[in-house]
């Protein structure tokens, strides 16, 4: 899912976003966090990090994107400096991202980032780990960072850190709605209101094996779209429009939000399918918040 290559003498990394197909709310846990179950799905959108060796032990960060922060509490930063502590690395590291993975968007742009800081480094630095080892590293990062190591579809539980590969019989061609607004993970969680019944993934995973992507559409679930459209209603009307499309004739055969949002996608068809939808929702009239629509596939 993540693609890593040597380049003169570094490293270069080209990481996915994620989307989750599925995503139930088991619970509120005594540290705060909830436990989930949930499918993720890497998709074809990609960050890139270049990572450069330096032998002065500094971690320094330099991204394209004016709006990061690329101090000490940058996930890539932690990341490099958790692996140098845990391990007494000596060396340091230049990291240039290259952002695209927008953020704020439940996409798992900043989680992506860390795995891939911690896959580069662990060639840069020659350190050998697998990627169980680091998958573990990445669960003490955030909680989407292993799935990076498990993908292309994974159904993953606790605080989305335990994670059971997925095998996918065929790739799902998406089509990805990025409003300009963002939405922070916290306070979603927070506006949560307690279901009184929990919806299972059980259809959804049986609709997958048996390539029957009409019903993959149907079992489309996230728990966080209420209130994460309670705070952001641009994220409900792009899921609407999104969710019309179908009224056309176009073959979109579901329309769900992504993680904790902003971002919402549709499953189409297939690939022309795809296309028809993201021309029919360029059509539309300006809504409340302007968006960013693509086209993704399924990571291989
Ligand atoms: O782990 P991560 O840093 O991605 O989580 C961001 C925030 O989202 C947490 O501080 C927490 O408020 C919320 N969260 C949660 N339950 C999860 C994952 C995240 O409550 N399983």
């Amino acid at each position: 899912m993540m693609w890593i290559r040597r380049r003169g003498l570094g490293v270069q990394v080209w990481t996915p976003a994620k989307v989750n197909l599925f995503l139930e709310v088991m619970g509120r846990r005594p540290d705060g966090y909830h436990d989930l179950a949930t499918l993720m799905l890497g998709v074809g959108w990609y960050d890139t990090l270049e990572l450069l060796e330096r032998s002065d032990g500094e971690v320094i960060l330099h991204c394209d994107t004016a709006e990061l922060s690329t101090g000490p509490e940058n996930l890539i930063v932690r990341a490099a400096q958790l692996l140098r502590s845990r391990y007494g690395i000596l060396q340091g590291v230049e990291i240039r991202l290259f952002k695209r993975i927008p953020m704020q968007a439940g996409l798992a742009g900043g989680s992506s980032d860390a795995a891939a800081t911690l896959a580069g480094l662990n060639q840069l630095w020659r350190l050998g780990h697998d990627a169980p080892t680091l998958a573990a590293l990445g669960a003490e990062l955030g909680s989407d960072v292993s799935f990076f190591f498990h993908g292309p579809a994974a159904w993953c539980t606790g605080r989305g850190e335990i994670v059971q590969p997925f095998p996918l019989n065929q790739a799902l061609e998406l089509v990805l709605v990025c409003p300009q607004v963002g939405l922070s993970t916290a306070s979603v969680f927070r506006a949560l209101q307690r279901s009184r019944s929990l919806v299972s993934g059980q259809p959804l995973l049986e609709a997958l094996q048996r390539g029957d992507l009409a019903a993959v559409g149907r079992s489309l679930f996230n728990r966080l779209e209420e209130p994460a459209e309670r705070l952001c209603p641009p994220v409900r009307w792009w899921r609407e429009q999104l969710a019309a499309t179908a009224s056309l004739g176009i073959g979109c055969l579901g329309a769900r939000m992504s993680g904790s949002g902003s971002a919402v996608f549709a499953l189409a068809q297939d690939a022309a399918e795809a296309l028809q939808i993201t021309r029919a929702v360029a059509k539309v009239p300006a809504g409340p918040s302007t968006a960013r629509v693509l086209v993704v596939r399924s990571c291989d």
